[in-house]
């Protein structure tokens, strides 16, 4: 191997990724056991056995010894909701009572832009100290819930794919646009932000129960305009909406057939849910090049659900993990993969360690047409990782003592793991998070009052 020049930053421990897709692939993952990563200008620039990596590195570079712990590329989270921090664990209802009882409240008051910029700082230390390194948020329908998200993202050199809801009817006045409004708020900020460092745009319609027509007209005349950039959305996450939605579309022939007919499916479309679809419906996803977000705590917390991953993958359809906050219930994508696992149980299938962690890097980086970039621990991927304690708890201690090799460790981990097994999280080459120093999370600074 040459000797690497400039500042470079080694870590060493058990390097695990893929180069390929486990779902089709029974070899898709590369494990290094007693390997290192190296570092420089926000890049990998080698990875590989300790052995052949330590003699290129420069004088005096040190690696930092994580020991027994898995050094793997940064998760994704392909489905959140930033504003939705503070209604996380709200009991008692399905999806739509649950949007009118307690989301929309809680949205109105990123009118403000002190508290947007707070719970921005809350959401960023939230996802480093769980070690997902790139998210795709939906913000309020106001454009400084998007200024300030990608203000602190920007700060931190995060990888952020966001946008403004855009949402004109069946929803409290003070949150509705109007189509030509939310075209012309979205133009400006997609124009501010959209491909600026680290940071993407969304064309963020919410659903089609609060769009009009007209409204998801101009979301795909504006998507046609900007075709590099993303839409996100939500589809057939509960049976109430989706009768809901055929009545307020009649002459759709399906869920998905309402986003098709207005421009909105295609690469880097990305929906979240899919959980009630035709066969029709998936092959047209798939034909489309259209992702989908599986978000299991969300779906298990409202009830509204079984995912069937396996259907999707079959069908050729791109898949990622959403934590879906707030409905969903943990920022962990480590819980995210275990409930993903057992609603696969529930569906009668299995889900392996190899296919979750897939699911949360690269296949998520493919979904998001990112791999060129992010998912792996190859030379010239940006340098966003996680470190995970394979002994974070006394319960993980005991369990992965005696464990069955590095894919028995992950899936221990995804059972029973959550933020403490998340020891150090780096974002382009640097520590963002070290679980041991940085012992006291950030608190958000908002008034105890606020909904
Ligand atoms: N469908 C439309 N809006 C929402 C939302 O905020 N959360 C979830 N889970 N589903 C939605
Ligand atoms: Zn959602």
């Amino acid at each position: 191997m040459k000797t690497l020049d400039s500042a470079v930053r080694a870590l060493r421990g058990t390097l695990v990724w893929f180069h390929d897709d486990p779902f089709v692939n029974d070899d898709a993952m590369r494990v290094v056991e007693d390997g290192i990563v190296a570092m420089a200008g926000g890049r990998i620039v080698a990875s590989g056995p300790a052995s052949e990596v330590l003699p290129a590195l420069p004088p005096g570079v040190r690696p930092v010894s994580y020991g027994r712990s898995l050094i793997l590329p940064g998760f994704v989270d392909a489905h959140i909701h930033y504003v939705q921090a503070q209604i996380v664990g709200s009991c008692g209802a399905q999806l739509l009572d649950w949007l009118d009882r307690y989301t929309f409240n809680a949205e109105q008051a990123f009118a403000e832009v002190l508290h947007s910029e707070a719970i921005a700082r809350f959401f960023c230390d939230e996802l480093l100290r769980h070690g997902t390194t790139t998210a795709v948020t939906f913000c309020a329908v106001y454009p400084q819930s998007v200024e300030a998200v990608f203000g602190e993202a920007e700060r931190r050199n995060m990888r952020l794919i966001a946008g403004k809801v855009l949402m004109d009817r069946n929803a409290p006045a003070a949150l509705t646009d109007t189509a030509q409004k939310g075209y012309d708020d979205s133009k400006t900020l997609l124009e501010k932000w959209h491909g600026r460092g680290r940071l993407l745009y969304a064309i963020t319609p919410r659903f089609a129960g609060s769009s009009s027509p007209e409204q998801l007209e101009a979301a795909g005349a504006l998507w046609r305009e900007h075709p590099d950039a993303y839409l996100h959305s939500h589809l057939a996450e509960n049976l109430a909406e989706v009768a809901w939605v055929r009545q307020l579309f009649p002459d759709a022939l399906d869920y998905v057939d309402v986003y098709e007919r207005y421009g909105l499916l295609g690469p880097r479309a990305l929906y979240a849910h899919g959980i009630h679809l035709s066969e029709r419906e998936l092959g047209r996803l798939a034909a489309t090049g259209t992702a989908i977000a599986h978000c299991p705590t969300s779906n298990l917390f409202l009830g509204s659900g079984l995912f069937r991953l396996h259907a999707a993958r079959k069908h050729g359809i791109h898949v990622a993990l959403g934590t879906d906050i707030g409905a969903g219930t943990s920022y962990s994508l480590l819980k995210t993969m275990g409930d993903a696992y057992k609603v696969a149980q529930l569906n009668g299938q299995t889900l392996t360690a190899a296919q979750a962690y897939y699911t949360a890097t690269l296949g998520a980086a493919r979904a998001l047409r990112l791999d060129d970039r992010i998912g792996a621990l190859e030379p010239g991927y940006e340098a966003d990782l996680v470190v995970l304690d394979v002994a974070a708890t006394p319960a993980l201690q005991l369990r992965t003592r005696n464990a069955d090799g590095v894919e028995d460790l992950l899936f221990a981990l995804m059972i029973l793991g959550d933020d403490r097994a998340v020891r150090a999280t780096y974002i382009a080459g640097e520590l963002a998070h070290d679980r041991d120093a940085d012992a006291q999370p950030r608190r958000p600074e908002v008034d105890a009052a606020r909904p």
